[in-house]
C-alpha cells in the first residue's frame, strides 16, 4: 500500500494543502507542537477506525471550521484509489473511489496502517491488559470470527460474573455455574487458540526485527503466559478441557472475589531482552526497541495475510534511541512505505534516500 496524494481542509491545525510522499520513508520534521503527529493521525484515520490518540472526531475538526475533509490518493490492491473522510454536523461520511459507504470498515478492506506512538510504550511498561489489547487488536485486523469470539467471551464473563455476586446472596445459584464454564471453556479455547498461534508467528517476526534494531546485541523472546496452564502444541479440545478444569477450580475463589479470576480475559505476553523481563530491567532504549520490534513485525504479519504492505506511522520513534537504532528506522525499513517524524535536524540528516516534510504552525513543505 501506497500513499500517493494526502489532501486536507480544516484538520486540526493544518494549513488547507497537501503532500504528495514518496514510496519509502518521509521524514516529517518540525518543532514541537506544529503539526508533525496531526498529518500522521490524517493518514490512519484511512484505516477505518478512531484516531490512535482517542480523539473525538468533532476535535479534529480545526477550531473556527464547522467540518473538516480529507482526501487521500493510494495504491492498494494493484490499483490507484482514492478515499474521501469529511466530518460536518457529527456526521462521518466515507467515499471510496467516488462512491459513498455507509461504514467505515470499508476502507479497513483496501487500507491498513500500523503506528507507533509514544503512548504505545506502556505496553511493555504496563499491566497485561495492554499486551492483552495489542494481541486481540492485531488478531482482529486478521480473523473476522476471532471479534465474534472476543466478544461473545467477554459477554459470558460478565453474565458469570453477575452470576458470582448473586451468589453471595442466594447460595442456591452456584448449581448453575457449571453451565457458563462450559461454555466459557469452548470460546475461551477459540480465543487461546488463535492467540498462541498468532504469537508463534509474530515471535519470529519480533525476534528478527530486534535483533536487526540492535545490531544483534540484544535478544527479544515473547511468550504466551497461559494461567490456565494451555501450552502451544494443545489441540483446541485439549485447551476446552484445560480451561474448563481451571474455571472449577478457581470456583471457591470466585466465590470470594465475585469476579472470575482466571481464563484469557487474565492472561499476559511475557517480553523478554537477554532473558530478563524488559518491563522490569530493560532501558527506556531497549524497551522501546521492543516495543517498535512487535509493531513491526505486525505489520509482517499483515503483509503475510494480505500480501499488502500496511503504512508504517512512526510518531516520535527516534528519540532515546542510538544514532544505529535511528539509522535502522530511518534506512532499512524502506520496503514499507514510511512516515516518521521527529525534532531533531539531524535525524533529518541522517536520512540516506527519501523526503522530508517540514511542518511549521500546520504549514507543510
Ligand atoms: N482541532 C484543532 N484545531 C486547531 N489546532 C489544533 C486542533 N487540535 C490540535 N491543534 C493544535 O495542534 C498542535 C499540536 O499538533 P501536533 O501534531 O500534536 O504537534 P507535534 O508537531 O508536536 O506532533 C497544538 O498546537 C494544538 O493546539
Ligand atoms: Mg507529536
Amino acid at each position: 500500500m501506497i500513499v500517493k496524494k494526502l489532501k486536507f481542509e480544516n484538520f486540526r491545525n493544518l494549513s488547507n494543502s497537501e503532500i504528495i510522499p514518496c514510496e519509502k520513508v518521509n521524514v516529517i520534521y518540525g518543532d514541537n507542537a506544529q503539526g508533525k503527529t496531526n498529518l500522521l493521525e490524517a493518514i490512519w484515520l484511512f484505516c477505518g477506525g478512531h484516531s490512535f490518540r482517542g480523539a473525538k472526531e468533532n476535535e479534529l475538526i480545526h477550531f473556527e471550521d464547522s467540518f473538516f475533509k480529507l482526501s487521500m490518493d493510494f495504491y492498494s490492491q494493484s490499483r490507484d484509489q482514492n478515499a474521501e473522510i469529511t466530518f460536518a454536523q457529527n456526521k462521518k461520511k466515507i467515499k471510496l473511489n467516488g462512491v459513498e459507504k455507509n461504514s467505515s470498515s470499508d476502507l479497513t478492506e483496501v487500507f491498513s496502517c500500523v503506528v507507533f506512538s509514544p503512548e504505545n510504550m506502556t505496553l511493555v511498561k504496563r499491566g497485561p491488559s495492554l499486551r492483552r489489547k495489542f494481541l486481540d487488536g492485531a488478531i482482529c485486523q486478521q480473523r473476522i470470527r476471532y471479534a465474534a469470539a472476543l466478544s461473545k467471551y467477554n459477554q459470558i464473563i460478565n453474565q458469570r460474573n453477575a452470576l458470582l455476586k448473586d451468589i453471595y446472596k442466594h447460595k442456591e445459584l452456584k448449581e448453575t455455574l457449571p453451565i457458563w464454564d462450559d461454555s466459557l471453556a469452548l470460546t475461551g479455547a477459540i480465543i487461546l487458540k488463535e492467540r498462541m498461534e498468532y504469537i508463534s508467528k509474530l515471535k519470529i517476526h519480533a525476534e528478527k526485527f530486534h535483533d536487526d534494531i540492535s545490531s544483534s546485541k540484544e535478544k527479544l523472546s515473547l511468550e504466551y503466559i497461559s494461567n490456565a496452564g494451555v501450552i502451544e502444541s494443545d489441540s483446541i479440545e485439549e485447551i476446552t478441557e484445560k480451561l474448563r478444569k481451571a474455571y472449577e477450580n478457581s470456583r471457591k475463589d470466585d466465590y470470594h472475589t465475585g469476579y472470575t479470576n482466571i481464563g484469557p480475559h487474565r492472561d499476559d505476553m511475557d517480553i523478554k531482552i537477554n532473558g530478563i523481563s524488559a518491563k522490569t530491567f530493560g532501558s527506556q532504549g531497549q524497551q522501546r526497541s521492543a516495543v517498535l520490534s512487535l509493531k513491526l513485525a505486525q505489520a509482517e504479519m499483515l503483509y503475510l495475510k494480505n500480501d499488502e504492505k500496511p503504512v508504517i506511522l512512526l510518531d516520535d520513534v527516534l528519540s532515546e534511541l542510538d544514532p544505529k537504532r535511528q539509522d535502522f528506522l530511518l534506512n532499512k525499513v524502506d520496503s514499507y512505505q514510511v512516515f516518521v517524524t521527529c525534532c531533531e535536524e539531524s535525524n533529518k540528516e541522517q536520512l540516506k534516500s527519501g523526503k522530508v516534510f517540514y511542518i511549521n504552525d500546520g504549514e507543510v513543505c
